[in-house]
């Protein structure tokens, strides 16, 4: 198998597994705890079914939606993603330039492999930065303004990752950040020579937004998931969101709001959007999909603010259903992760295609010339 055979997100997925080291996959694909919430998110959407419209001249129809104050080619962009320098050699830049090719919006993890102002060197296409409180506070101040000087788009705070979710297939494979050999890794790194040589002889691997900040983030000898609880702040509250969201000045997001309360307060400390999301199900098990809480959302604050469906989208039909709901637009996080994996850049470009391809056929085969005709009439919620 190889890209050429990937013609949907379970295809790059599969070809991902074949070409990265198991502790490597299984930290894309996992989940916490059960991984109920993991495939909730995806199955949430097979709940509904769409009700096309025939008849109504489709031959010109337009993708594009605003986020963030960026146009953006078609409804679905990047979700912020740590370390893709794991996944391929080339890292963010992949995913940088995929995105402005596809003419969508890249998101970076705080806890990313390549620097804030590295990212902003690649592209001058839609970036969103992903900022999560350390407990070191001048260590947010500092992020915040080095996205301002590398002019960011947007800004968005995750807020659902106060302790490290309990990702159970880690500790079984044995993922640690940098990789490590041990005895139960050994034969998979063993397995994958291309990934495990192109990992020791190109770049080092290195948290470059926090390398020169605190000494724990230079040298991770550590596990993500170590990292998460010494250095993210549990006691981050209201205040500190406020204190965000006046700091950066522009758009800004909460990620993984999952509250019709939490969101309203959203909208009381300033933010422009809310990312609905359980962090890929790799946090709370048995909290609710994404998709199941959107409609509830929308209702109670979608005039007033952007709502972002994060969570479980691996086909273009789950986009035109939150999109149906009332979403702005979708993000997703694994589907390009796989992509990465599978094939790097090109993977990236490919699987954004494929779901761009998907969300344009199926938007003709629901009569609809642009985004704002998805409405709640094309859809309706199966009874039980
Ligand atoms: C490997 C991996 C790393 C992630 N790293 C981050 C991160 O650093 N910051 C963050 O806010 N979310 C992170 N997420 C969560 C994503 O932003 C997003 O919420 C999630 O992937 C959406 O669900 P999906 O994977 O089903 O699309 C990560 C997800 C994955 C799979």
């Amino acid at each position: 198998m190889n890209l050429k055979d990937c013609h949907n997100v379970g295809d790059f997925k599969k070809l991902a597994k074949k070409k990265l080291p198991s502790p490597i996959f299984h930290y894309i694909d996992g989940g916490s705890d059960d991984e109920v919430t993991l495939k909730r998110n995806t199955d949430s959407f097979n709940n509904c079914d769409l009700i096309p419209n025939v008849l109504s001249d489709v031959s010109n129809i337009d993708l594009s939606t605003t986020v963030f104050g960026q146009k953006i080619n078609f409804p679905l962009f990047l979700s912020p993603t740590a370390m893709h320098r794991l996944y391929h050699h080339s890292g963010e830049s992949a995913a940088v330039k995929a995105a402005e090719k596809m003419g969508t919006m890249f998101s970076m993890s705080t806890m990313s492999t390549t620097s804030i102002e590295e990212v902003s060197n690649l592209t001058g296409g839609p970036k969103l930065f992903q900022l999560y409180i350390h407990r070191d506070r001048g260590l947010t101040d500092n992020l915040i303004e080095r996205c301002k000087n590398a002019g960011f788009h947007g800004l968005c705070l995750t807020v659902d990752t106060v302790v490290a979710g309990n990702r159970e297939r880690d500790y079984r494979t044995g993922f640690s950040t940098p990789p490590r050999l041990t005895l139960g890794s050994l034969l998979s790194f063993a397995l994958h020579p291309t990934w495990s040589l192109n990992y020791l002889l190109r770049g080092k691997f290195k948290l470059a937004n926090i390398i020169h900040m605190t000494e724990k983030g230079s040298s991770i000898d550590k596990t993500i998931m170590d990292y998460i609880n010494e250095q993210f702040d549990p006691s981050m509250n209201w205040k500190d969101a406020e204190y965000c969201v006046k700091k950066w000045g522009g758009p800004f997001a909460l990620k993984g709001v999952m509250s019709i309360e939490d969101a309203k307060r959203a909208i009381d400390i300033g933010a422009s959007a809310v990312m609905i999301s359980n962090h890929g199900g790799r946090q709370l098990d048995g909290s609710r999909a994404p998709f199941d809480q959107l409609a509830e959302i929308v209702d109670a604050v979608g005039d007033k603010i952007e709502v972002i469906l994060d969570g479980g989208v691996r086909r273009g039909t789950h986009v035109l259903k939150a999109l149906a709901l009332g979403a702005k637009a979708c993000s997703f996080g694994k589907a390009y992760l796989y992509a990465l994996g599978a094939g790097g850049q090109r993977g990236i470009e490919m699987v954004l295609e494929k779901m761009k391809s998907e969300i344009e056929r199926d938007m003709i085969l629901m009569g609809c010339k642009s985004v704002k005709d998805l409405n709640r009439s094309k859809i309706t919620f199966r009874k039980n």
